[in-house]
């Protein structure tokens, strides 16, 4: 996530610019900057932090920004960590080109190889600075236009993208174009806005064109709007709508609370926890962290993984994950026991830490003490520049996205989407798993998002089972290997946002206490997965049902006998076992939302909780 904006026409752009800026930081904050043109020249601030860290910078210098025309940009880390040199606008070689960009560009690695050795040099980590050059070089190359060497550039580029590229020596165009991230265009009469978001323009002008994916767009001072299609050049007619925007409103867009929003995107948050990572074709993995970690990882006796909450659930789900697949001990601690008691971690011994936040306190606690004894610690972090993410030896953001329901979900699946790479990777070094079943959990890990999507699609099936159950006083939930933490998982999630008491258990733990609260009104949520436990789980159905609990089931497609004995059943879209909790979690997420929706509870933040929870 990155907010990117533009503005051409006969008003200062700066100011322009920083308020825009400023309402697009929710897409990204961890740096910021400006270019705003003047005949020949540009003026370029940039820096790490937030938009008003920017304006401090600049009027620190005590210099007046005039100009009409400029771009700027919100950053939210991908390529390269968060500071002056990584944060946007970046300059081509010969300081001719400045551009800004929100997206991934996977194939920037092949390209940045064929720029230096035609003699380019980069300052940044950014897959941006390389798109940049690549037009630069492909208009040199070619003698092309700067249109045309855009068009042409973004032909060979495999990613996603929204970008605005100005040209020094024409400071009275800008070029824009997207593929996969939002772009859209303010129009008025002798002026263009552009942005990621149109809340950052709507003061200005209601006139709005969404350009759509494989479009770029032509903005000249004082012409008409050019819009074109990427892959051949043919013009297009722009379609322009008004906008009728209240401004809560469009971050969600058309959702009522952030976690339905949340929850619905995670077909799009996965492939973007995998985008860059997983190559398919190719059958490669590759994250940075680990990649130049390799040895501490092929030699690891023992990881420990430390969490709090939904993201110590996420924590359990790697434990089954990494002995699974690379037969390295591990253990799951809570942060805050873990940071209160003498653990046994020194050299040589890897620390895992999962937060969302990456201010977690007895997370970040948990991590000062594991490096204090000489630990290695890896990080998964889903904000990037937080605390825990730059205290980490090595780690991998999850690129969820801000996660604004207090109750966590997208950033939930993205970590285990990690913890999956992690442990495939780690397997592949180590040896502990043969290549056919490396290539095959490739390809399926490459249809979760697909899968996820399809499993959205039982909301419908849920908002019945709610409107059955949600007077309902206590729920168990019940799953076996991989799946009890999905248990837990939904336990969590319905009581956090509806207050309702549930438990998770391994369903074979119910016989040793917890099935005497089993009676005609306790509903049981179970696991049933098909290459799971299944005969295992029937067995503990069967258990339920004879003590008159109401079974709700989650099943996959083509099940026969838990739809015989369960009194509701979900279905899902088949998956292997071992990534089957990114598909099983996705009912229960919707269960806790409607029911919360329906007891009329404020889902998005649940009374005595926060987001990030800085105190012990
Ligand atoms: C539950 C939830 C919390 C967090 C926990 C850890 O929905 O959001 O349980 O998972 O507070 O937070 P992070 O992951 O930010 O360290």
């Amino acid at each position: 996530m990155c907010g990117i904006i533009g503005y051409l026409g006969y008003r200062e752009a700066y100011p322009i610019l920083i308020s825009g800026l400023k309402k697009l930081e929710y897409r990204g904050y961890d740096s910021s900057g400006i270019a705003v043109f003047f005949k020949n020249g540009y003026n370029l601030y940039k820096t790490k932090g937030r938009v008003h860290e920017l304006e401090k910078k600049i009027s620190s210098y005590r210099i007046q920004i005039k100009g009409t025309m400029g771009i700027g940009h919100t950053r939210w880390a991908t390529h390269g960590i968060p500071d002056n040199i990584n944060a946007h606008p970046h300059v081509s070689n010969s300081n001719e080109l400045i551009m800004i960009h929100n997206g991934i560009i996977e194939n920037y690695y092949a390209i940045k190889i064929i720029l230096l050795k035609n003699g380019f040099t980069f300052k940044s980590k950014t897959d941006t600075e390389v798109l940049v050059n690549l037009i630069e070089y492909l208009k040199k190359e070619n003698k092309l236009s700067l249109k045309e060497a855009v068009r042409i550039s973004l032909n060979e580029i495999v990613g996603a993208y929204s970008i605005a590229i100005v040209e020094k020596s024409h400071p009275e165009t800008i070029i824009i174009a997207k593929l996969g991230s939002p772009l859209s265009l303010g129009i008025n009469e002798k002026e263009f806005f552009v942005s990621s978001d149109p809340i950052s323009f709507m003061d200005y002008t209601k006139n709005v064109l969404y350009l759509k994916d494989g479009e770029m767009a032509i903005l000249k001072k004082g012409k008409d709007l050019d819009l074109r299609k990427i892959i051949d050049n043919h013009r297009l007619n722009p379609i322009i709508k008004q906008l009728k925007i209240n401004l809560k409103e469009i971050e969600k867009g058309k959702y009522k609370y952030f976690m339905l929003k949340e929850i619905y995107e995670q077909p799009k948050t996965i492939l973007d926890t995998l985008r860059g990572r997983l190559l398919i074709p190719e059958k490669i993995i590759y994250i940075d962290g680990i990649e130049s970690n390799k040895d501490i990882f092929i030699n690891a006796k023992c990881i420990t993984i430390v969490a709090c909450g939904t993201s110590w659930h996420a924590s359990l789900i790697g434990e089954y994950l990494l002995e699974e697949l690379t037969r390295i001990r591990v253990e799951v601690e809570y942060a805050s026991e873990f940071r209160y008691r003498n653990p046994i971690v020194g050299k040589k011994d890897i620390v895992i830490v999962i937060s969302q936040s990456g201010e977690t306190a007895d997370t970040l606690a948990a991590l000062k003490l594991a490096k204090k004894k000489g630990a290695f610690v890896f990080g998964i972090c889903n904000v990037v520049g937080s605390s825990i993410a730059r205290n980490v030896d090595a780690g991998a953001y999850t690129h969820a996205g801000p996660e604004i329901s207090v109750a966590s979900t997208k950033a939930f699946t993205a970590q285990i989407t990690v913890l999956v790479l992690l442990a495939l990777i780690i397997g592949k070094y180590r040896s502990t798993i043969n290549d056919r079943c490396y290539e095959f959990l490739c390809k399926e890990l490459g249809s979760i998002p697909g899968k996820v999507d399809y499993a959205l699609k039982t909301d419908d099936t849920i908002k019945k089972i709610s409107q059955v159950y949600h007077n309902a006083n206590h729920f168990l939930y019940l799953g076996r290997g991989i799946n009890f933490p999905v248990a837990l998982e939904g336990a969590l999630k319905l009581k956090e946002i509806s207050y309702i008491h549930a438990e998770g258990y391994p369903a074979a733990e119910m016989k040793h206490g917890p099935i005497a609260l089993v009676d005609e009104n306790m509903p049981v949520f179970v696991i049933a997965t098909k290459k799971g436990y299944y005969n295992k789980i029937i067995g503990n159905i069967q258990e339920i049902k004879a003590r008159k609990g109401k079974i709700i089931a989650i099943v996959n497609e083509g099940d026969i006998q838990v739809n015989m004995l369960a009194d509701h059943v979900i279905k899902i879209p088949n998956i292997s076992e071992i990534l089957s909790p990114l598909i099983t979690v996705i009912p229960l997420q919707l269960f806790a939302y409607q029911i919360a929706y329906i007891r009329g509870k404020n889902v998005d933040q649940p009374r005595n909780l926060a987001k990030s929870v800085t105190v012990e």
